[in-house]
């Protein structure tokens, strides 16, 4: 298949855009550039052994930019990552997330229909369960209210995306809710690449070990699991982009509307990480017990079955292969791209 890739410079973007070439299908990729760097496509092109990636740098919301790129390519779908995903930028920001996350999509599904394409995997975020009724956590499981303006324009793009198929059953829809996307490439010349303080956990683990900062704060050891550190799905973003390659087979069946969770279905606590990254690399990683912080959840994970039965997709990596490439990509890359 012809795949336009949105958002294809960033973090999941680019590891997606490695499989699916070596699934054999081509790619375009538009990005605004806003977080994230050219040389990671560039780096893509090496690891493909392409010349160069097929790209436009495009905002989602530019609707003659993406006019032309429609205009010049004829795509069998759109894997949609372009969005903003601080969670705190969102609350002092709100305007500026509706606007890129919601705008952006809006613009992006009419250019889509106009030019005839309306087959679309959206990036979605576990977020949407809001604090789960039920653990482990199936599609089935009701949406909750978010605590941030991002979740929010997810969980709106849902229902947005839903009510588009609903109306005009030539689209197919795949919302694939993410759990927590860690490591890198196993070759370490891609990887997370966060701007400024990371707020992961992850990224955070990996700049207290290379020694950009002194030590991890671990936010709340008085949670309601075993112990007290908050639990949650770690996802290596290989499984991740591996997943978004197996889900392009719904649209070939036109499924219509169709919602995945992608995690590992096993829970691993802050402390449970901070063990597994040690093991895994060697490295130390300092750390304090901090304040609760505001708008966590003390568990969240996947149950990831129905994703195995019906796209035949199942996570691969370990938490130990997720911190090893975690932390070969920092190491190889301390300051980023
Ligand atoms: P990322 O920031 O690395 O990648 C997003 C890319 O979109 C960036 O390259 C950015 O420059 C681009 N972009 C943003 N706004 C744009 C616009 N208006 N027009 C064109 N390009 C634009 O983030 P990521 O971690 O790769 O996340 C990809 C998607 O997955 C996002 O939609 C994110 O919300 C979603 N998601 C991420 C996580 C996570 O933990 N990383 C979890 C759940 C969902
Ligand atoms: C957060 C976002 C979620 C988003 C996801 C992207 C919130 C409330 N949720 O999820 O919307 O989709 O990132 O990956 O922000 N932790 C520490 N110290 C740190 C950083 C994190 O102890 O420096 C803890 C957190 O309290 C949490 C766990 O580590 O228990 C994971 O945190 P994080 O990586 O930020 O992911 P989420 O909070 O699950």
């Amino acid at each position: 298949m012809k795949i336009l890739v949105t958002g294809g410079a960033g973090f999941i973007g680019s590891h997606t855009i490695i499989e699916l070439y070596k699934a054999g299908h081509s790619v375009v990729v538009i990005d605004n550039l806003s977080n994230s760097s050219k040389v990671s496509l560039e780096r893509v092109a090496e690891l493909v052994n392409v010349d160069a990636v097929p790209f436009y740098q495009v905002d989602i919301r530019d609707r003659a930019g993406l006019d032309k790129v429609f205009t010049e390519h004829c795509f069998d779908a759109v894997i949609h990552f372009a969005g903003l995903k601080a969670v705190g930028e969102s609350v002092s920001k709100p305007w500026e997330y509706y606007d890129n996350n919601i705008t952006g999509t809006l613009t992006l599904l009419d250019v889509m229909r106009q030019h005839g394409c309306k087959n679309i995997i959206f990036s979605s975020s576990a977020t949407v369960y809001g604090d789960p009724v039920t653990i482990p956590i199936t599609e089935e499981c009701p949406k909750g209210s978010c605590t941030n303006p991002y979740g929010w324009t997810k969980s709106m793009l849902e229902q947005i995306l839903s009510d588009i198929q609903k109306a005009d059953p030539e689209w197919n829809v795949v919302l694939l809710r993410y759990f927590n996307p860690i490591g890198a490439h196993p070759s370490g010349r891609i990887g997370e690449n966060p701007n400024g303080i990371p707020n992961n956990l992850m990224p955070y683990i990996t700049q207290v070990a290379v020694g950009k900062r002194p030590e991890l704060g671990v936010f709340g050891n008085d949670y309601d699991t075993p112990d007290g550190t908050g639990v949650r799905d770690y996802i290596h973003v290989v499984d991740l982009a591996n997943g978004h390659v197996k889900a392009l087979a719904d649209i070939e069946r036109h499924n219509g509307l169709s919602i995945y969770n992608l995690g590992t279905g096993h829970g691993y606590s802050v402390l449970d990480v901070v063990k597994a990254f040690e093991k895994a690399t060697g490295m130390k990683v300092p750390y304090r017990i901090q304040p609760r912080r505001p708008g966590d959840i003390a568990t969240c994970y996947s149950d990831p079955a129905k994703a195995a039965r019906q796209l035949g997709w199942s996570a691969q990596y370990d938490i130990e292969d997720m911190c090893r490439d975690s932390w070969n990509w920092q190491k190889q890359n301390p300051n980023g791209f």
